[in-house]
């Protein structure tokens, strides 16, 4: 078990550089799938839910290894050509809520699949029907028994499809498995975020033929197989937001490199309410603290354009430490407000009504010991952190990981103080 310590107060200053997406990652290590030949992925972080997903691809039966290029991150090599698998077993799909990715792509490629119901962080039901729904659509015959998903597309079919909600998971599956096809298949209502727009580029590096992605619908023209590439995926929005956010809290000036400002724009919308200055330059965003910080007024969470819901644990610290009051909506996940509980141990004022959060701004908040619900919410107090008084340990940091790597080192890059330091099991003494 290990636990982040940090010292509140420090100032962040200087520069950092974003990582390749996570969401992107994800879903294109499934993709990897489809492909008879070699990717090579191009700085690749060794984020935690990135590893699961290397051992569910070795598990078929490709050859993953890391290799040092010319970034920061090595570059993954990926060799698929022999998947000989068509199962994803309960242990390793539960490491992942990515894990169920992987059903489109053994579909189209096998043609039958097993996969366990995947895991992933506790921020409400998440459930797979809209998943299974556009398999089905596209002619597969799926049976869900025993925590486990069962597909036979030995009678696939093309055409359109549609989802009842733009979940981005399921856009991502539903693409992934028609693309080894004869015919046309159309996707109504997809989602809308980079990060399925960097799958199609993907994809389309390997010789698949999708358009449409990041619009109201995707066209995908089948194609017979599929080829290896050289890929680097999209900046990591959540994390540039993560930094975004830590700067405005915290920030004399930090400097955030490799971002495409486009994709932080309902963030960017929301800090300038703030009064924290910030500077858009090409790849670059530069914020800074300056004076007392106002509040942003409301936020609600919304599919691509609207804002990310990714990023609203860290919005409760910030608003957490705004003159006045903001409001904090969670319109995707049901559980997505774990982080309360902790923020509240930090004297942060918070309540929450019927799905609302009224956040009230506090001169100070104090450290405490408090510990990560999910990953998001982990990082939240992480921020909370850095501009408390004291200390704050922040236990359960492997859910973190997930999607941020080595997040202590490019914090104290900036400035901040903290560490990653391992932690005893607890003893309960309190008889
Ligand atoms: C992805 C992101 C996650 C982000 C989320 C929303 C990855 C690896 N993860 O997760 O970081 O928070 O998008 O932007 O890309 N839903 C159903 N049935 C389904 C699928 C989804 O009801 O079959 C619901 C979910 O419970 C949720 C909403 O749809 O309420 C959005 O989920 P979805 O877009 O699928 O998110 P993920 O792909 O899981």
């Amino acid at each position: 078990m290990e636990s982040f310590f940090v010292v509140g107060g420090r100032s962040l200053r200087g520069e950092v550089e974003i990582d390749p997406a996570k969401n992107s990652l994800l879903p294109i290590l499934a993709g990897c799938i489809l492909v008879k030949g070699e990717v090579c992925l191009e700085n690749v972080p060794k984020y935690s839910d990135v590893m699961a997903m290397i051992k569910i691809l070795e598990h078929l039966g490709g050859k993953v290894k890391f290799e040092r290029g010319k970034f920061s991150n090595d570059n993954l090599i990926i060799d698929t050509r022999d998947i000989v698998y068509c199962d994803v077993p309960n242990e390793l799909a539960s490491c992942v809520r990515s894990s169920i990715f992987t059903l489109g792509p053994i579909l189209g490629r096998k043609k039958i699949a097993k996969v366990a119901y995947p895991g992933g962080c506790d921020i409400g039901l998440r459930p797979v029907d809209i998943h299974i729904s556009l398999l089905k659509q596209l002619g597969c015959k799926v049976i869900d028994k025993n925590g486990y998903i069962y597909g036979d597309a030995s009678k696939r079919r093309e055409g359109d499809v549609m989802l009842s909600f733009p979940s981005v998971g399921a856009t991502e599956n539903a693409m992934m498995f028609a693309v080894l096809g004869h015919g046309q298949v159309r996707i109504f209502n997809p989602a809308r975020e980079p990060e399925i727009v960097d799958l199609q580029n993907f994809l389309n590096s390997c010789g698949a033929k999708i358009s449409g992605a990041g619009s109201n619908l995707i066209v995908i023209d089948g194609v017979k197989r599929l080829h290896g590439c050289r890929y680097r995926a999209i900046s990591d929005r959540i994390e540039a937001g993560t930094f975004m956010i830590a700067g405005a809290m915290t920030g004399e000036k930090v400097v955030i490199k490799n971002v495409i400002p486009e994709h932080n724009q309902a963030l960017l919308s929301k800090l300038s309410k703030t009064a924290c200055k910030i500077d858009v330059r090409d790849d670059t965003i530069i914020v800074e603290r300056g004076g007392r910080l106002q509040s942003f007024g409301e936020v609600e969470t919304a599919v691509y354009p609207g804002f990310p819901t990714d990023l609203q644990a860290p919005m409760c610290s910030l608003a957490s430490i705004c003159e006045g009051y903001s409001l904090v909506i969670e319109s995707l996940f049901e559980s997505r407000y774990k982080h309360i509980g902790e923020l509240l141990k930090m004297n942060c004022d918070i309540r929450c009504k019927n799905g609302v959060c009224i956040i009230k701004g506090r001169d100070k908040i104090y450290g405490a010991e408090v510990s990560s619900p999910d990953l998001r919410g982990g990082v939240c107090l992480v921020l909370a952190g850095l501009v408390a008084e004291g200390y704050t340990t922040i236990n359960n940091i492997e859910l973190i990981d997930r999607g941020y790597f080595r997040l202590e080192d490019k914090l104290t890059s900036l400035g901040g103080d903290i560490k990653r330091i391992k932690c005893e099991k607890k003893v309960d003494n309190c008889s």
